[in-house]
Formats: C-alpha cells, structure tokens, sequence
C-alpha cells in the first residue's frame, strides 16, 4: 500500500510540491481556522510548533490582515534558554511574526523556560489552567518521531498538563512541553511533515510504531500537511 494510500485511510491529508507552498498551505490554514474560532467564540486560541518548519508559515503571517486583538497565542513547547536566546522557540515566532503584528502582548504566553524545566512548567500549567481546548495546535515532527518536546522512551505522569523534559536528545536536553492530552484537548490539530529526512518516521507511524507523534489522537483528528520530499523520501 502507498504512503498516500496509508495516509488516506487515517487522516485528513495534503501534498505539496515543496517546503514553499506548504508553508503558504498552513498559512491560509491558520488564517481559515482564526476566522471560524473568531465567529465562533469571539476569541483564536492557538499553540504555535516550534522548530523551524513553521517558521515560513510564521514570517507570511506577519503580513495578514485579520483582528489579532482577538488571537490568544501559546507554545507547545520551549527550549530551557534564556528568554531571548536565539534557538528559543519563542524567539523564532517573535522574530519570524509575533513581532510584526498587533497581537496584545499579555495574549502572547510565553513558556518561561529560562527558569528552568521544573519551574517553568510548575509556572506554564497555571498559565493554561482553564484554557483548552484550543482552537488549533500545530505540530512538527522530528525525524525519530518526536513531537513538541515528547521524544521516544520518555515516560511522563499522564495527569500531568506540562511536563518538564531532562535529556532530550534534541538539544537542549531541558525542554518543557505540554502533554499528550493537552496538545490534543483541540478543536483542530495540524501536523506539518516538510523534507525527505522526515520520510522513515512517517512511514514508521503509518506502520504503527508507538512513536510520541503516533499519540497525538485527537477527537478532532488530525489534518496533515506534506511535502513530496516528505512522502517520497
Ligand atoms: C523543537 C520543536 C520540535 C520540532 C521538531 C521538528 O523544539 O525543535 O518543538 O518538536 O517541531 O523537532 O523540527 P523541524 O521543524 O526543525 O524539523
């Protein structure tokens, strides 16, 4: 069976010639699904993915014209950096967007991950008390399978909202992410696949491995976005 043909039997899913019009795909994407959390609820809760696959989504966002008054942005995950190192997944949407947009700043919610693992993921779960679900999370994938900062092998308390990561094998080993639940707890969930260095962990979701990324089952299901690097390998 093809992977498109695996892909079609679980998921809602696109293909894209490249990493460029992916990017301009989930653009519009975020954009379609602020205006119908807007109509619906008044308010756009979103959980932004980190790494750098979004991050032309990100940069095409700077010039949308919508009402950000109304968007509420939070993280999925954050590095344990100071708050504005560089390779911080906050820095990369406030430098690629966030900064070029008229989002309230006190509705942007920073993961304070410069105090460190356990305490800013003590911090981050008061902060999101209350708030889910959200109306869309985006998601990346890495290439064992990981997803935010949930990596293979690590075990986490289920009851937990934010789990403090040690010895993550992306650098930095500290990371703070949201839990399985959490990240699911959504009105919409998109995952963004980019890059033939993404295609054995997709084919070993598809092939059933217990990989973090294989978790995220969201009642909502899930609605992919790929490119042809990515599904070809
Ligand atoms: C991070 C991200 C991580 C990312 C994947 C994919 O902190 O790096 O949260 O989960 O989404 O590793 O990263 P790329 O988009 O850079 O391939």
């Amino acid at each position: 069976m093809t992977i498109q043909a695996q892909l079609g039997e679980r998921f809602r899913y696109h293909v894209y010639p490249d990493a460029v019009t992916v990017a301009d795909a989930l653009a519009q994407q975020i954009l379609r699904h602020s205006q119908e959390a807007i109509k619906a609820r008044g308010v756009f809760k979103i959980v932004l993915a980190g790494g750098t696959t979004p991050q032309a989504s990100y940069r095409l966002l700077a010039s949308a014209k919508t009402d950000w008054n109304r968007w509420h942005v939070f993280f999925g995950d954050e590095r344990c950096l100071p708050a504005d190192h560089p390779e911080r997944n906050s820095t990369m949407a406030a430098e690629a967007w966030l900064n070029h947009c008229a989002i309230p700043h006190r509705q942007i919610h920073v993961i304070e991950a410069e105090l460190g693992a356990e305490e800013g993921a003590a911090r981050y779960r008061q902060q999101i008390q209350g708030v889910p679900p959200f109306d869309l999370v985006l998601l990346g994938m890495g290439e064992d399978g990981h997803t935010a900062s949930l990596f293979p092998g690590h075990q986490h308390d289920a009851d937990e909202f934010v789990h403090a990561i040690h010895q993550a094998p992306k650098p930095p080993s500290d990371r703070i992410s949201l839990s399985q639940a959490v990240l699911c707890h959504t009105q919409a969930l998109i995952v963004v696949i980019t890059g033939a260095g993404k295609h054995q962990a997709l084919k070993r979701w598809l092939a059933g491995e217990s990989l973090p990324i294989a978790s995220m089952e969201p009642v909502c299901g899930i609605d992919m976005l790929l490119d042809e690097a990515a599904i070809s390998g």
